[in-house]
């Protein structure tokens, strides 16, 4: 019997690790699909469009391009109301988009646009996209791209039962993001209060923290974080010579949106070094 074809949805697909899961996806080796690929522009990349002309994409394989800004709820909502009014379910939303000022110093603007990006965008676009993820015959699925940098080995001891506390509530969860912003941006006195000292860290903490509150409030889906690994891309580079490649970098996140991981949900992901190449396991956030 033919697959049913699913739809997907994918950020940041202009480069980097989304570019990869893109190219894999085009590939046809996830099945038959229809991907809304969601760049800033919303165009497509260049090497996506040479192989439709070429026709060397994979025939069962529709890819739309689709604008999508993180930073602006008017940007979410558009594209959520958009797939809504084209598809009557949406099987797989992939984050991966996302945003790394690697510096300790960073500018008022810069810190804002890494907790708009990587939390609060993320997490609107995944509250956008729940009532078509809940009406996928496959069981919807949402893959967070986090990072190890997020994992709470680097908070204080004190910081840690607030993230983790099994009934997190969002206005909790906010009130810890508005904590250590205010501790940053106004007093400058975030490390000694005993949180990391970049803005990223606490930007992937608060996302695997949604992470799980998502996953408590929809049982019926799949909703995981991931690390993908150190993978060279722009947003890799900046830490010096990464040892693995964007496809190695999209193999976990692939794994968690199209591979068998049983009813596991809410649970963070990766490989047990930055440099492993397998499909990661369910680690300690
Ligand atoms: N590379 C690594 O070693 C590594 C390690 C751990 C986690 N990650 C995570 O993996 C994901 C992909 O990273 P990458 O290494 O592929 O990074 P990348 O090459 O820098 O690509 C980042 C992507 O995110 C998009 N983006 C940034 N800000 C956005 C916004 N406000 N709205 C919409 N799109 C936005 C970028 O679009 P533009 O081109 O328009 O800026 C780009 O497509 C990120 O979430 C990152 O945190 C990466």
């Amino acid at each position: 019997m033919a697959q049913p074809t699913r739809v997907a949805v994918v950020t940041g697909v202009n480069r980097g690790i989304g570019l990869a899961i893109l190219r894999k996806l085009a590939s046809g080796s996830t099945g038959p699909l229809v991907v809304y690929a969601s760049t800033r522009a919303g165009t497509l990349p260049e090497v996506i469009i040479t192989e439709q002309q070429q026709q060397q994409s994979h025939p069962d394989v529709k890819i739309l391009p689709a604008q999508l800004s993180l930073t602006e709820p008017t940007s979410i909502d558009a594209l959520a109301a958009r797939v809504a009014e084209e598809q009557t379910t949406v099987d797989v939303l992939i984050n991966n988009a996302g945003v790394y000022h690697y510096r300790e110093r960073i500018s008022n603007a810069d810190r804002t646009e890494t907790l708009e990006t990587n939390y609060r965008g993320t997490l609107r676009l995944c509250q956008a996209f729940l009532p078509l993820l809940a009406r996928s015959q496959s069981g919807g699925r949402i893959v967070n791209l986090s990072s190890q940098a997020g994992r709470l080995r680097w908070f204080a001891p004190q910081l840690r039962p607030r993230f983790l506390a099994p009934d997190l509530a969002w206005e909790q969860l906010d009130a810890l993001v508005r904590e250590y912003d205010s501790a940053a941006n106004a007093r400058g006195d975030e490390v000694q209060t005993g949180w990391p000292p970049m803005a990223y860290a606490v930007s992937k903490a608060a996302l695997n923290a949604g992470t799980r509150i998502l996953a408590r409030e929809n049982p019926g889906l799949l909703i995981n974080s991931c690390c993908p690994g150190w993978v060279a891309t722009d947003l890799g580079g900046q830490a010096g010579p990464p040892p693995k490649t964007p496809e190695e970098g999209a193999r976990i996140p692939l794994h968690l949106a199209f591979g068998d991981i049983g009813k596991t949900s809410g649970r963070y992901w990766a490989n047990d070094s930055t440099a492993g190449t397998g499909v990661g396991k369910v680690q300690e956030p």
